[in-house]
């Protein structure tokens, strides 16, 4: 405990810009007595990349701190380090990693405790991020992977006998309540948000500056080292194959998928591939799967791509299990040792053999999965906080840092190789930006999924509100169209041998009953999946902005205007990439209130299958609208007037290499420039800079649509990736 070293209270603070001009700086705050024995773990110790140098320099540069940094302020307290950071009056807080409950966090507590049930608004999460952004357009890291305590402008009393200080500190109730319905809504009490770091005496604290809400969240992603850009294949349909199913079913599967026409790119086998599974034995189960090395090379020849269901808990019939025993945990979870990814060792051991068995034979992806923590179901697993690590980190810290860690060691594997995965895993903290990996749930709350596509793009993180079985054909329909535009479209069948269209009840799909007229709604599941392979070359160019510009590829409306305030506690819409509004309709409703943003102007979005019937309607931005949606084909997505957006025909499967036909779609007399992203799509060569380039796609009454490569000089590396068939005036 601190306070055993010293009885002063007292804590000094340094700051550092950490690059002139591009707007980080860093607040160390450490005990006055001096050096704290031993340094706290970090997730800034432990982050994937370095910062993004380049691209941070290419933002606008920024000359003073966006909050004065000597009002950043600590005290040692009995339970750790006390930290107040200054906030305005008016500010409103966002972010704290993948918060399925709340949007808002003004005037909350939020523990961030790595958890895999968050049942409550606590700040339980499967991935918790230590990041706050304010309206006034900034970013807050508390650099920590102990489960801080926020208090955003909740808790502070007056001094006795003195008088408040006039400026940062200032205790002023922005409201005097009148009624006990007042007095208990959540209000602010104070101008600090107040941090408490459990068992530390020193805490780092950075500060991105905007100006925008949005340039500071940029700016935290490309400190972290830029959004990752997944490969081309990976925006297709991923579709995970219930967990009982032998190589023959799994086979047959993907036989059937691809003779319904049904999208799918990536075939995720679930726990029953292995030996063991809870703990892991990583090595395949050769009743079920008596030759994998032929289902491989089967399912590569129709354009499968396959991932692997697996955790970190390591079986004792592994063949990693005595390597790995050095330097792992002291507790194990299911019987299985945990390793300890701080250190190399562990890693490689790790690494080395997932290359070898499975990255050399062509498995493209790991679903990584009970990396985050359960700690009050029936049956709780994962290691306790008390855990004792090699590498010197406690249970609490490496619960914090175990998603990323886990994570990292596995994404080594295919940068090495030079090839793209996109991956999965249940956990996460800070500085993830760059790690191609999406998070999941096994909680299955519509509001809740959709709230974690705008919540998690706040802190540098993806998020799937994957697909399972479903409540009613409606459910699967809705719940489909919010996948398809999110950043990872997954139809989890886990629990089911028939594909959800085919029978979205869960027990009688489990009894093998196929549903009366099964083939209406594949139809209408098909034609939500060919939606998702029409976006694929937008939303891949919504990734590339993500990770050389560190721009979320799902944003909440509040980071894009915060000074509407209409924006502000809208939870169940978001924008998707550039130009997209998405407004999601749950399960039930037939109308739902849409708001329009302010700027410009809103235009419905149509293709061939959804919004046929509206014709082009267009509102003006700035207004709440009730949006009738009788059928499922009636779909809230709208359009940015005036500007472009290509479409590609729908494909079986992206693969490996894609030729995607667009038409370009034209929404509004105006359109501006559309800059579609084009790069080999499988490979890490765009990190180097030389192969990559941009085309830029515009549109004009007169002249028609024209294309050109906006980085002179350069061609692109796959001069066949696009070919532009045309344009289609909507509006
Ligand atoms: C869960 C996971 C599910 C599924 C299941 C298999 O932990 O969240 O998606 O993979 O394990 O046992």
């Amino acid at each position: 405990m601190p306070r055993a070293e010293s009885s002063s209270h007292e804590v000094t603070s340094t700051a550092i810009e950490i690059y002139p001009g591009l707007g980080v700086w860093r607040v160390s705050l450490k005990p006055a007595w001096g050096e704290p024995t031993g340094s706290p773990v970090t997730s800034s110790s432990h982050r994937a990349l370095p910062p993004a140098r380049e691209a941070l320099a290419e933002m606008v540069p920024v000359a003073e701190p966006p909050i004065p940094l000597a009002a950043i302020t600590g005290r040692l307290a009995q339970r750790g380090i006390l930290v107040e950071i200054p906030l305005g009056s008016t500010e409103e807080v966002y972010g704290l990693g993948l918060q399925l409950k709340s949007l808002r966090q003004t005037g909350k507590k939020k523990t961030l405790r790595v958890n895999s049930d968050p049942i409550a608004d606590t700040g339980d999460s499967h991935a918790p991020v230590p990041f706050y952004i304010s309206t006034a357009g900034y970013g807050v890291l508390v650099d920590t992977t102990r489960y801080a305590s926020f208090y955003f402008a909740s808790h502070k009393a007056p001094a006795p006998h003195s008088q408040p200080p006039a400026e940062a500190g200032d205790w002023k109730p922005a409201y005097i309540a009148t009624n006990t319905e007042d007095l208990y809504r959540t209000k602010r009490v104070s101008s600090f948000v107040q941090v408490e770091v459990p068992f530390e005496s020193a805490v780092d604290i950075f500060v991105f500056a905007g100006p925008t809400m949005l340039d500071a969240v940029r700016r935290y992603n490309l400190y972290s080292g830029g959004g990752a850009l997944p490969p081309l294949w990976g925006l297709g349909i991923w579709y995970r194959a219930f967990g009982k199913f032998n190589q023959r079913e799994v086979l047959g599967l993907a036989s059937e998928l691809r003779a319904a026409r049904m999208p799918c790119d990536v075939l995720g086998l679930e726990p029953g591939w292995q030996t063991k599974a809870y703990s892991c034995s990583y090595l395949w189960n050769s009743g079920s799967f008596p030759d994998p090395d032929a289902m491989i090379a089967e399912l590569r020849r129709q354009h499968f791509e396959i991932n692997l269901w697996e955790h970190a808990f390591v079986h004792p019939t592994s063949p990693i299990f005595d390597a790995l025993r050095p330097v792992s945990g002291d507790l194990a979870v299911w019987k299985g040792l945990v390793p300890d990814f701080t250190l190399s060792v562990a890693r490689d051991v790790f690494a080395g053999y997932h290359c070898k068995a499975f990255v050399e034979k062509d498995i493209t992806g790991f679903k990584l999965d009970e990396c985050d923590h359960s700690d009050f179901i029936a049956s709780p697993w994962s290691f306790p906080e008390h855990s004792a690590f090699p590498g010197g980190l406690d249970g609490e810290e490496m619960h914090s840092l175990f998603g990323n860690l886990y994570a990292r060691t596995m994404w080594n594997i295919f940068r090495e190789r030079n090839f793209r995965t996109y991956s999965e895993v249940r956990s996460g903290h800070a500085f993830a930006a760059p790690l191609p990996f999406v998070l999941y749930s096994d909680l299955y709350d519509q509001r809740d999924f959709l709230r974690g596509v705008i919540n998690s793009g706040f802190s540098g993180q993806l998020w799937s509100p994957e697909v399972r079985q479903c409540a009613s054909e409606e459910d699967l329909i809705r719940r489909l169209q919010m996948v398809v535009l999110s950043p990872q479209a997954l139809i989890n069948a886990w629990m089911v041998p028939m594909p959800p269209w085919r029978q979205f009840d869960g027990e009688k799909n489990r009894a093998g009953e196929l549903m009366p007229g099964w083939e209406a709604l594949e139809g209408q599941a098909r034609a939500v999946l060919e939606l998702r392979m029409q976006l694929v070359p937008y939303l891949y160019s919504s990734f590339a902005q993500y990770h050389f510009c560190g721009t979320p590829v799902c944003r909440a409306l509040v980071l894009d205007d915060p000074d509407d305030l209409a924006n502000g506690m809208i939870d169940d819409q978001y924008v998707l990439g550039p130009h997209l509004l998405v407004a999601p309709i749950m399960t039930g409703q037939t109308t739902r209130r849409v708001y329009l943003p302010r700027g410009n102007a809103w235009i419905l979005f149509s293709n061939k299958d959804f919004n046929t019937s509206q014709g082009a309607m267009r509102y003006e931005g700035g207004q709440w609208i009730d949006f009738e949606a009788p059928g499922l084909n009636a779909l809230p997505v709208f359009v940015r007037e005036n500007t472009l957006l290509p479409l590609a025909e729908a494909l079986p499967f992206v693969g490996r290499e894609p030729r995607f036909k667009l038409t370009i779609q034209v929404y509004g007399n105006a359109p501006a420039d559309f800059k579609l992203y084009c790069d080999d799509g499988l490979s890490y060569d765009f990190e180097n800079g030389a192969s990559y380039n941009w085309l830029a796609l515009s549109w004009r009454k007169e002249t028609g649509l024209t294309s050109r490569l906006t980085i002179a000089g350069r061609p692109p590396p796959r001069e066949d990736l696009y070919e532009i068939v045309g344009a289609e005036v909507v509006a």
